[in-house]
């Protein structure tokens, strides 16, 4: 039976406040805007690359994905898709785990980013330096990392998971007897527990965006609208999990927004995810979680600072260098390969399971 949670102290790094980071964007105007979506899409079948996007990077990046034979998606659907692309080019709109991730899978294909400095504060909360001995020291634990990390983190894993996923392989491992090691995002490791009752160490990671969301005033806007559904991303705190009428990834989030019979969402989750949630459920109106409680000030103000930072111009401009490839030394990414390709192996599992041809 599980021993309760338990949390291992990192200090939060300081992310960038996003409308600062908006600010400091270039704003093509409409003619530019066009312009560059042309010439992105030369560029994309000269080189024969394919972009794989996000759902939280600008709709501009989104749509252009959709028009050239890409893809936008979650995180582990955007690694599924770029190990199964025949494109020597990986374009990938993200954050920088994404990239790597991409990387670790498709050693053969070149992996560019339209910036690299878009990092995640889950990957920032959980240096390897720290977590490896971290590990070490607890070797009787089965080491489940969440995808939101870096390449030397997941060679230490014994599995890599998306929010997609972590739920069905904790239940996997906790009915085999096995205890687990979680980094690094506290408030979906401790969904999960609560959701398995496995026996689980979690590391004190968070996300500056979901962290943000407050319960109090949730209850104060459901009150304004009762009739309104509340979808929630779980790497939220418990108390704005507890509110929703549906958790999950961002692609189960949008699947709740076109099945759920309501026709108003608040959505705690990134608002760039209402692009792809307004296509799947057309007439239906979502509004984004109020984050800093009444009257007060927002960092994230619900869109993540790093995917903002991806537009056309960075984009065009990566095609045109080459620049902004993704590296990952090769012994890491061997390591991490095992552990990566596990989380894409397990998944396969469980759609066959659903499928009715086989067992997770
Ligand atoms: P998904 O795997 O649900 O797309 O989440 C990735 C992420 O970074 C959420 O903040
Ligand atoms: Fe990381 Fe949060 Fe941004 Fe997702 S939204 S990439 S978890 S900082």
């Amino acid at each position: 039976m599980p021993t309760g949670i338990k949390h291992y102290p990192v200090a939060l790094h300081e992310s960038p406040v996003t409308a600062e980071v908006m600010e400091h964007l270039p704003h093509p105007s409409p003619t530019e805007r066009h312009r560059l979506v042309e010439h992105i899409k030369r560029l994309l079948t000269e080189q024969n690359a394919v972009l794989v996007a996000h759902y939280y990077v600008h709709e501009d990046l989104q749509r252009l994905a959709e028009e050239t034979g890409g893809y936008v998606s979650d995180s582990l659907d955007m690694a599924r898709f770029g190990h199964e692309h025949p494109a020597t080019t990986l374009v990938v709109a993200g954050v920088r785990f994404m990239g790597e991730t991409a990387k670790i899978l498709n050693p053969e294909k070149r992996v560019l980013m339209p910036t690299l400095e878009a990092e995640c504060s889950l990957d920032l909360d959980c240096p390897a330096e720290k977590f490896i001995p971290f590990c070490d020291a607890h070797p009787d634990r089965e080491v489940v990392v969440y995808s939101n990390t870096s390449a030397a983190v997941k060679a230490r894993a014994d599995w890599v998971v998306t929010s997609s996923i972590a739920v069905k392989l904790v239940e996997h491992l906790h009915a085999r007897g096995r205890k687990i090691l979680w980094a690094p995002d506290k408030h979906l490791g401790n969904y999960i527990q609560r959701e398995t009752g496995a026996d689980m160490l979690i590391w004190d990671g968070r996300c500056v965006v979901h962290e943000e969301f407050k319960a109090a005033a949730m209850r104060e806007f459901k009150q304004q609208f009762p009739e309104a559904g509340i979808l929630v991303h779980p790497e939220s705190p418990a108390e704005v999990i507890d509110m929703a009428d549906a958790v999950g990834s961002t692609s189960q989030l949008i699947e709740a927004a076109r099945t759920l019979p309501h026709r108003l969402f608040i959505v705690a989750t990134d608002n760039g995810i209402f692009y792809k949630m307004k296509q799947a459920a057309p007439g239906k109106e979502f509004v984004v979680a109020p984050s800093g409680g009444t009257g007060a000030s927002c960092r994230s103000c619900g869109h993540c600072p790093w995917m903002a930072m991806n537009d056309l111009p960075s984009l065009a401009r990566t095609l045109e260098t080459g620049s902004n490839e993704i590296q990952v030394p090769e012994e890491i990414r061997v390591q991490a390969l095992r552990s990566t390709q596990r989380m894409l192996d397990f998944s396969a599992q469980l759609k066959r399971k659903v499928l009715g041809t086989g067992t997770a």
